[in-house]
């Protein structure tokens, strides 16, 4: 039996949605969207980036890890969310060492798409220029920690989907990396490149070998089109179908 379905409210739109989903799978289904790092559809969520961040009947909240409740009032789109949102973007850009116009990954990456959808040209903080290190032992897979914000997505993949706990956190703070299943080598580890962890990296951290630049830059996810608009447009079309029928 299906479970009856509850409304509630993203910035005055009225959105219906099934117990037990969180805000931000909700606001998916209703082709709203919510900017997020650490979040994956398939993944269980981790609430740590903090991206996703809405106000909750006045109060902050994770969308990716609060569960919905019937009558809650959320505020998404607002300045001063999106000036929090920047912030943690710009604090992740000077974090690590991320030279977009020589990854790989540009054009695909999550963290760069949420940079040009809020406008970000230079980050307002100091650069840290922190020492990390590349490991590519492994013979498909190559780990790039210049290019890592820490969203857990490879952990989480690795721990739930692929059943081995390739990767783990070590350390605390500004020490804090992602550590190999290994004494030293990520060629030490049973990752293999059909692993939901070698697939999940928003950024070009967990990178494939041999694949590089299949698809050439200026042809890739987020060169045409921001992030996000893939979820809005189910919203358009549903509007536009309505107005049709
Ligand atoms: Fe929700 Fe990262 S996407 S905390």
């Amino acid at each position: 039996m299906m479970n009856e379905s509850i409304t509630f409210t993203i910035d005055g739109v009225e959105v219906r949605a099934q117990p037990g989903q969180t805000i931000l799978q909700a606001a998916d289904a209703a082709g709203l969207y919510i900017p997020r790092l650490c979040a994956h559809e398939d993944l269980k969520p981790h609430g740590s980036c903090r991206i996703c961040t809405v106000m909750v009947n006045g109060r902050p909240q994770a969308a990716c890890t609060q569960p919905v409740a019937a009558g809650l009032v959320v505020e998404n789109d607002t300045a001063e969310l999106r000036e929090h949102r920047k912030i943690l973007i710009e604090m992740l850009f000077v974090e690590g060492n991320h030279y977009c116009m020589f990854c790989e990954k540009s054009g695909n990456c999550e963290l760069q798409a949420l940079g040009y959808r809020f406008g970000i040209t230079a980050p307002r903080f100091p650069y840290l220029w922190p020492e990390r290190n590349v490991d590519a032992s492994h013979p498909d897979i190559f780990i790039d920690r210049n290019r890592c914000v820490l969203c857990g997505r490879c952990v989480r993949a690795s721990r739930d989907v692929d059943g081995k706990c390739v990767f783990e956190f070590v350390g605390r703070g500004p020490n804090k990396r992602v550590a190999v299943n290994a004494e030293e080598r990520l060629a030490d580890t049973q990752l293999d490149i059909a692993d939901k962890a070698a697939d999940v990296c928003p950024v070009g951290a967990i990178l494939k070998k041999r694949v590089g630049y299949a698809v050439p830059v200026g042809q890739r996810r987020y060169d045409h089109a921001p992030i996000g608009t893939d979820i809005e447009k189910t919203r358009m079309e549903t509007q536009s179908d309505r107005g049709r029928g």
